[in-house]
């Protein structure tokens, strides 16, 4: 499914369009006839090898790496990976740059208008490090650079690049994380009807809107830490007429009443935080939702075998995820339970994304999102 045009994504030339579907093509070539070339390695060669000589399966992804790491095959797949994530870079730059005046003044002209949806940023909001210290995906400037007054260059590529790193398999307007977890609570709480509801980690609202056309009664809040997707997802989101109300704030601390929201939600935001924030988040989760207020965090799979697991590293060796690694294997509910959540009233759920045409080189069990689960007493 193509990408949704609206009028806050930069217009593409024939020779845009060309680049970008060269860099689709070499990266749909890459997942689905190159990188499962590394399991067969793996299973048919390293791992026989291994055994023969220690007597042993590798113990876990550290071992694995270290075996891997030294197979010109894997050396192979892992430089194309990255040279392919940096040519789709390129191939989304070129035309945001193009339009970036533009883009930027019918933002700003759009966000002087009255609703629906809302607009606040905090330009003296302190970035957290794990933010800062890298170019998360090695998109330059991260979600957060401000290369110009007002700047949604961040969001604009954000959006451009997501269709393209998914290869069109989160749908028209990237909205397939949002989707499965509404699925995941209307299977497992049917008569859940929010009033009120925050996203954290929203980027461009990409997974918001499913929520907020879900329950178009709520108020639906969506908060970020960097405001150039904040801007872009704004924009986006009045131009789709989906009113929510986006602000600059960091997930661990907000500036929300105690007890003011029905459902708090995260899509794929917990990896790129730290350990130190991690029960800070689910602690100030707790802190908005209303008793029997839900608390539904999802987060990208680990892998379940060490191959797979040291698979799902790659991202963060080589693409910038820094903190994705000590996610592997980390204790979700044990995080949670110190940040303040009650031992039964909390707890980790998987759910199958089934994204097999995007991701061939996993199964449908492998490729289970993580969701910390929480029920406010
Ligand atoms: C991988 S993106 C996910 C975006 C979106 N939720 C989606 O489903 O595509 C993670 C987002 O979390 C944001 N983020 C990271 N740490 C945060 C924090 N402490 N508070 C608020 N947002 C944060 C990042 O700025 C980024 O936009």
């Amino acid at each position: 499914m193509r990408q949704r045009f609206h009028e806050f994504l930069p217009r593409t030339s024939h020779d845009d369009v060309a680049r970008q579907e060269f860099v689709k093509s070499l990266r749909g070539f890459l997942s689905s006839r190159v990188m499962p070339g590394n399991q067969a390695i793996f299973s048919q060669r390293v791992e026989p090898a291994f055994r023969a000589a220690q007597g042993r399966p590798p113990a876990d992804r550290a071992e694995v790496r270290r075996l891997m790491t030294a197979e010109p095959y894997y050396r192979f797949w892992s430089a194309m990976q990255r040279r392919s994530q940096e040519l789709m870079w390129e191939s989304v730059i070129l035309p945001t740059e193009r339009e970036l005046p533009d883009l930027v003044q019918r933002a700003r002209a759009l966000a002087a208008k009255p609703g629906p949806g809302s607009l606040r940023l905090d330009p003296q909001m302190p970035l957290p490090r794990y933010h800062t210290e890298q170019d998360i995906h090695i998109q330059p400037g991260g979600y957060h650079a401000e290369w110009t007054a007002d700047d949604v260059s961040g969001g604009a590529l954000y959006e451009a690049g997501l269709q393209m790193y998914m290869a069109d398999a989160w749908g028209p307007e990237g909205a397939f994380l949002g989707e499965l977890l509404l699925r995941y609570l209307r299977q497992r709480w049917p008569e859940f009807r929010p009033r009120r509801i925050l996203d954290m980690g929203c980027a461009v609202g990409n997974s918001t809107l499913p929520w907020a056309r879900a329950f178009p009664d709520a108020e639906v809040h969506a908060i970020d830490v960097a405001a150039p997707v904040l801007r872009h997802g704004h924009a986006r989101a009045r131009s789709l007429g989906v009113p929510v109300h986006f602000s600059q704030q960091n997930a661990e601390a907000t500036d929300f009443e105690p007890g003011s929201f029905d459902l708090v939600v995260s899509h794929i935001m917990l990896h790129e935080t730290s350990l130190v924030a991690l029960p800070r988040i689910f602690r100030e989760s707790q802190r908005l939702l209303r008793p029997g207020g839900l608390m539904l965090h999802m987060d990208i799979p680990r892998g379940d075998t060490p191959f797979r697991q040291f698979m799902h590293d790659w991202e963060s060796y080589n693409n910038n995820e820094g903190f994705a690694r000590f996610m592997t294997g980390l204790d979700l509910r044990g995080v949670a339970l110190e940040g303040g959540w009650a031992p039964d009233s909390v707890e980790v759920a998987r759910t199958v994304a089934g994204l097999n045409a995007a991701q061939k080189n996993y199964t449908d069990a492998d490729y289970a999102f993580a969701i910390v689960v929480g029920q406010r007493p």
